[in-house]
């Protein structure tokens, strides 16, 4: 029986562009600050230094000059650009950045909205694009991830203001009717284990009037667990990846590339081991920016990218994880 023909709608990458601002803070910095180590920071995390945004780069300017380096490498006007999702923990607004790049980008004709998932963001902004792209609803998106964690780091506490730094990456994508280069994805959250990683309000009470208390608005700075969120990472990225290669009928032997979450050196080697990806192939450049958020994977991708290590038609295995906890994976094939 001859069934319905349906018109599959797939997606291309196309593009990629970052953006990192210039302030560069050593290790050796950081130990003139809080008691710590270059020796430490170095063998426990793989960091070496990480860059802080100064007044003029903000997460509106971060994410603008890495869309606008990823529109060029298309041929794309950039009225023909339908979507913008910024993927961001640290707007610029809080009411969301992602329209006021939008505006300096000239991007008139797209919709742009924000979205927060921490260090997932940028994997959940890429698959929310990817949806509109396959749904029909839109052809041309821009996916940005940039963050400013520098803003809300305890820069007193070592356990914790070693390990982040700022900077953004973005994405070209495109539907296109003849192949689907975006294979497949996974996604998760457990707000039972949110604790272990938080950037919470500060809920301090005053009052409008007598009887009408409201919470005054701003956040404290970061609160991790960090042996916690380590266990979580190791545990769950290898099983969300595992799970996603089933789901494509793909082996983690097919993978050029593993993409991870620029969290910790020793979790991309782990989760390589446990996957038996060999470390030539895991993507790592945190020993120059540190934890960028959500801008880790699209900086590392524009990196491999312009590099050309990665080629066209490798295949990358990404995974975002970190803060809600949230954790997802995607399979794709470059080009
Ligand atoms: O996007 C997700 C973001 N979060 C993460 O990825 C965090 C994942 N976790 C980690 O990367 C690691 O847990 C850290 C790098 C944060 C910490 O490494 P660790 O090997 O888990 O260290 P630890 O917390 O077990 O601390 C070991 C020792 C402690 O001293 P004592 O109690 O053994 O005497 C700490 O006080 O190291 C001490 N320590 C430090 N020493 C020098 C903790 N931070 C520092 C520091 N410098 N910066």
């Amino acid at each position: 029986m001859e069934g319905i023909k349906v018109n599959q709608i797939g997606v291309s990458f196309k593009g990629t562009g970052s953006f990192v601002p210039d302030q560069i803070l050593t290790n050796q910095k950081i130990s003139q600050r809080v008691d710590t180590s270059d020796e430490w920071i170095k063998s426990r995390t793989g960091i070496s230094e990480r860059r802080i945004s100064s007044l003029e780069d903000d997460v509106t300017e971060m994410g603008y000059r890495a869309a606008l380096a990823a529109i060029e490498m298309t041929d794309w006007d950039v009225k023909t650009v339908d979507l913008i999702v910024l993927a961001t923990s640290t707007p610029n607004d809080l009411f969301g950045s992602a329209p006021s790049i939008q505006a300096k980008l000239g991007a008139s004709n797209a919709v742009a909205f924000d979205l927060t998932a921490a260090c997932s963001g940028f994997l959940f902004a890429l698959i929310t694009a990817s949806q509109f792209l396959k749904g029909g609803s839109f052809k041309r998106a821009i996916v940005i991830g940039a963050d400013q964690l520098s803003s809300f780091v305890d820069w007193n506490d070592r356990r914790s203001c070693i390990l982040f730094g700022d900077g953004a990456g973005a994405l070209a994508i495109e539907a296109t009717s003849e192949f689907d280069n975006f294979i497949g994805f996974d996604m998760q959250t457990d707000g039972e284990r949110g604790s272990f990683l938080n950037l919470p309000s500060k809920n301090i009470k005053d009052s409008i009037i007598d009887n009408i208390d409201f919470l005054s608005g701003g956040f404290s700075p970061i609160q991790m667990n960090g042996q916690e969120v380590y266990k979580f990472a190791v545990r769950e990225v290898p099983i969300i990846l595992d799970k996603l290669f089933k789901k494509t009928n793909y082996s983690s032997g097919e993978v050029d590339w593993l993409l991870l979450h620029q969290a910790n050196q020793r979790i991309l080697d782990s989760v390589g081991d446990r996957l038996k990806i060999p470390r030539e192939k895991i993507l790592s450049n945190l020993e120059k920016y540190g934890n960028t958020s959500a801008a880790t994977i699209p900086l590392m991708m524009d990196e491999a990218i312009k590099n050309n290590r990665i080629k066209q038609n490798d295949i990358i295995a990404m995974s975002g994880f970190g803060a809600g906890l949230s954790w997802g994976a995607a399979l794709i094939k470059w080009g």
